[in-house]
């Protein structure tokens, strides 16, 4: 039995249910949610926003700061500012996937993310692929035909290899790192692979071929296993097995990617200082890829069911609940960056937004208010933000 903070985790996305706070078995549509007020608790309370060190700077050499964004979010005028100051590296946070990029076996639709990858060369930025294979973005065209013909599997893994190599070939020198495998790991104790459509026709084999696919096309770019939840004890030991399993078959990893999507009391630094020495005992570099902090912590598994029933309730801006909130947001904050400084391993720290005017846990688990990000609705530092760069500042 998964504890309340564990199995909010669970809900990072992908996952069956989880009991607090982030995200949900499966939905992920991001939405922006305007607001007239900011999502501080007071802005009064804060320092002069004019005054923010830039967060690419004050991390450097240590690692990148990097944000999630797609083109279409260069448009709101607060997000390009936001990105152009604080940070050095991009993720797609969806059109560099399999849906939209692959169209068909061997058709592509590059447009949206060679705009992002644009943007990003001209503004001296790197791009973190995300993500090759991905169980809730793998179009059904990859797995068309009869299961139970001879040559199925040849046919599938033929249409997986080229769509590897062509993407990769593709964005080739264009991009820091790929996230090759994302979420391959079960939150099911009873097996250690989720039972993707990808394992339930090769088995683990599915790693391997598509890092190699990825490392034959690109010899250069680092290769990423990506997860979730890699800081809850029981799900990190089965993610270690199939990080072990796929490169003792010879899948070319470099390193993990550690989503967190986390919230103000879960998990703890212990926890996730376990995740990021786990992969440096294997030799392989920390990717901190998806980071946001939820600002609920007590919803009930059931929460992130379908229908979802138990969630807490939402917070209201201007409440002592919400300034508590915040403050808690921002200890986490700065308590998870701070474990980040101390690991040379942590090449890249992204935040899954940029701003809390746009973020998908919005709509994770249940539409209701959430303000996960440094930086608030109007895109102003936030306590956390101000509790990540300043030792002395009191949230
Ligand atoms: O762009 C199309 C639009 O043309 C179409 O009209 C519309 C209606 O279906 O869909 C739009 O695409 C949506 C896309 O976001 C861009 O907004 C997809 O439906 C929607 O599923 C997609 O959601 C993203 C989700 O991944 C799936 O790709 C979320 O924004 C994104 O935050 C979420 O991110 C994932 C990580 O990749 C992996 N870890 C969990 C994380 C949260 O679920």
């Amino acid at each position: 039995m998964l504890t309340a903070g564990a199995a909010s985790l669970l809900a990072a996305c992908g996952g069956a249910g989880g009991a607090s706070g982030t995200g949900n078995g499966g939905g992920g549509s991001s939405s922006s949610s305007s607001s007239t007020s900011s999502s501080s608790s007071s802005v009064a309370d804060l320092p002069d926003p004019a005054t923010a060190p830039a967060l690419k700077t004050h991390f450097a050499p240590k690692f990148k700061i990097g944000m999630s964004v797609d083109p279409w979010r260069l448009e709101d005028p607060l997000v390009k500012p936001t990105l152009l100051k604080h940070a050095n590296s991009l993720t797609a946070e969806s059109v560099m996937k399999a849906e939209p990029i692959g169209v068909s076996a061997a058709v592509y639709n590059f447009t949206e993310a060679d705009k992002l990858i644009a943007f990003a060369q001209a503004n001296g930025m790197e791009v973190r692929g995300h993500a090759l294979v991905w169980h809730r973005a793998a179009p059904s065209w990859f797995f068309a035909g009869d299961p139970s013909q001879p040559g199925y599997k040849a046919t599938v893994q033929a249409r997986l290899e080229t769509y590897v190599t062509d993407v990769v070939t593709h964005f080739k020198g264009k991009v820091s790192a790929w996230d090759v495998v994302n979420e391959a790991v079960s939150d099911d104790p009873s097996s250690n692979y989720r039972n993707s459509q990808w394992y339930q026709i090769f088995g683990p084999e599915y790693l391997v071929i598509a890092f190699k696919a990825a490392r034959a096309a690109d010899p250069a770019v680092p290769l990423i296993l990506n997860e979730y939840m890699t800081e809850q004890p029981e799900k990190r030991a089965r993610f270690l097995a199939v990080l072990d399993a796929a490169i003792a078959a010879g899948a070319p990893i470099d390193g993990v990617g550690h989503q967190l999507h986390i919230n103000s009391n879960w998990p703890s630094v212990p926890d996730v200082r376990a995740a990021l020495q786990a992969v440096e005992a294997r030799g392989l570099v920390n990717h901190i890829t998806e980071l946001d902090v939820s600002l609920y912590t007590t919803d009930a598994a059931t929460c992130y069911g379908s229908p979802p029933t138990g969630c807490q309730a939402a917070l209201v801006q201007g409440t002592p609940a919400y300034a508590n909130a915040l403050k808690s947001q921002a200890l986490q904050y700065r308590a998870m960056f701070s474990l980040f400084s101390e690991h040379a391993s942590v090449k890249s720290v992204t935040m899954w937004g940029v701003a809390d005017n746009h973020t998908w846990l919005s709509n994770d688990p249940v539409p209701r208010l959430n303000h996960p990000l440094l930086f608030d609705t109007d895109a102003k530092p936030k306590s956390a933000f101000w509790a990540v760069v300043d030792p002395a500042f009191v949230p």
